[in-house]
């Protein structure tokens, strides 16, 4: 089964997940590269992009999202979303694919987050193959 692990890192706390991520699952990796990157201001200040759900463009992937079996997304969370650089991920999936997300957040409050990824993967004829959020699960198990 080919996986991919595709990510977007601001901080980068969420690359370091996804590297170790894709070597336990002996899968690909896939960094979602900004076209134009924000830094922490202007992700901030450009907060109700990430609130109204839009995308920003990423530079061409590269990869043949059909051609992989599973795809898990690795993602910080924004003002309960994923950042607009992973929505411009979501616009690009083939209908069918399965996908898994792994939310790496700050405050493992990641319920709203949840529902719309829910919404937008069904949106997309998607399926949607599980939602961890990696804070509360290590709160879980502490
Ligand atoms: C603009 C912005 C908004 C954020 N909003 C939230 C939020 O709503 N909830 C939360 O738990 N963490 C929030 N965070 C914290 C990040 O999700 C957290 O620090 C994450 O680990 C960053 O991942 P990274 O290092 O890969 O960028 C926000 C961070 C930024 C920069």
């Amino acid at each position: 089964m080919k996986t991919l692990v595709a990510f977007y890192s601001l901080s980068g706390h969420t690359k370091k997940y996804a590297k170790t991520l894709a070597q336990t699952e002996g899968a690909d990796l896939l960094e979602l590269r900004p076209v134009k990157a924000v830094g922490k201001v202007v992700a901030t200040l450009r907060i109700a992009d990430t609130v109204k759900g839009k995308a920003w463009d990423i530079q061409p992937i590269g990869t043949d999202l059909r051609a992989c079996d599973q795809l898990i997304i690795c993602s910080p969370i924004w003002a309960n979303n994923v950042p607009p650089y992973v929505n411009r991920l979501l616009e690009l999936l083939p209908a069918g694919q399965s996908v898994r997300f792994k939310l790496i957040s700050g405050s493992g409050k990641s319920g709203k987050c949840r529902e719309r990824l829910a919404q937008a993967i069904a949106g997309k004829g998607c399926k949607l193959a599980g939602v961890e959020d990696i804070q509360e699960e290590k709160r879980r198990r502490n």
